[in-house]
């Protein structure tokens, strides 16, 4: 197992995002060793567009709960990837041979560059968000 791999993975420093975020990289992992054994994609395909998919509107309704300022910004990264994740799932459940692996390279990719800047963005702005509205101290 290239463990490498998921090292390249940047902590956003909330526990619940950084824990989602291993997930879907270990879905795509999964997604890959399955795929290279000759099984069967679709399930484990599946397991990742729900879990990048609940992640994706799970950031999202933080943001706006937040009134996040770059919120638009963020959400079209989203949007590109939802709509990249939409194209590949098409191809791989047509059995195009090489779309599962150009997937999972593009998806890595995408969420270790993701995860680096736009995420760690809102994930400080969230975090001094709660900070700010957190009950004072007694
Ligand atoms: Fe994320
Ligand atoms: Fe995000």
């Amino acid at each position: 197992m290239p463990s490498h791999k998921r090292a390249k993975l940047h902590s956003v420093y909330i526990p619940k995002l950084d824990v989602e975020h291993r997930r879907i990289s270990q879905a795509m992992d999964e997604l890959n060793r399955v795929v290279a054994a000759g099984g069967e994609a679709h399930e484990v395909l599946q397991d990742l567009i729900d879990d990048l998919g609940a992640h994706l509107n799970g950031e999202e309704r933080m943001m706006r709960t937040s009134a996040y300022p770059a919120y638009a910004w963020h959400k079209h990264q989203h949007d590109a990837a939802r709509k990249r994740l939409k194209q590949f799932t098409e191809r791989v459940e047509t059995g195009e041979s090489g779309a599962v692996c150009e997937m999972v390279d593009f998806f890595r990719s995408w969420l270790r560059d993701h995860t680096g800047l736009h995420d760690r963005m809102m994930a400080a702005y969230l975090r001094n968000f709660e900070r700010a509205h957190a009950p004072a101290a007694s």
